[in-house]
């Protein structure tokens, strides 16, 4: 395989660990893809965050990235984020009207509390039409806090990338 990328949003840092995993076991290049307005990691804050998010998803909200993602160096991207309200983060949808997936592979993963991947997995092929989707991985928020390092290598070795 080619060197991939593991692009991950991560706020409270599980869907990081689980992108540093798949990193690691891929030999992967990492990158996170940084808002440029940071939310609040303070878990202590965790109602308003939740508030923020919702007002977000409600309005259709395309939260703007700081930073510039390379798709066009890579033609396999691992993106990761965590499930909110039952879908992923805006800012997943600008990711993808930003930039043109067509004819990269994606295999999406995510960190959740019980929605597993919510059809995210479903939206994102409908985001990137032209793409190839790969099974993708939702990881538990506390497997993820623990590395999530046997799930991950089973996930890889079936994907057989
Ligand atoms: C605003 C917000 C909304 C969330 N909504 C959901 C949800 O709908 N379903 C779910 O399973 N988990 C939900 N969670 C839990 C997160 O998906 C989980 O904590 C995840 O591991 C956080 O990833 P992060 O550490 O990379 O930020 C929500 C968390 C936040 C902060």
């Amino acid at each position: 395989m080619l060197k991939a990328l593991v692009l991950y949003f991560s706020v409270y840092g599980t869907a990081k660990k689980a992108a540093e995993e798949i990193a690691k076991q891929t030999d992967a290049d990492l990158m996170e893809i940084e808002p440029a307005v940071p939310y609040d990691s303070n878990r202590d804050h965790y109602n308003a965050l939740a508030r923020f998010a919702k007002k977000e998803t409600d309005s259709n909200a395309r939260p703007e990235i700081k930073n510039h993602i390379p798709v066009e160096d890579y033609d396999t991207i691992f993106i990761g984020y965590p499930m909110w309200w039952y879908t992923f983060p805006m800012i997943i949808y600008t990711l993808f009207e930003q930039y043109d997936f067509s004819g990269k592979t994606i295999i999406p993963f995510n960190t959740h509390m019980g929605s597993g991947d919510g059809g995210t997995y479903e939206t994102i092929r409908k985001l990137a039409p032209k793409a190839k989707i790969l099974k993708g991985l939702p990881v538990e928020m506390q497997e993820a806090e623990n590395g999530a390092e046997k799930n991950v290598r089973k996930w890889l070795d079936r994907l057989a990338i």
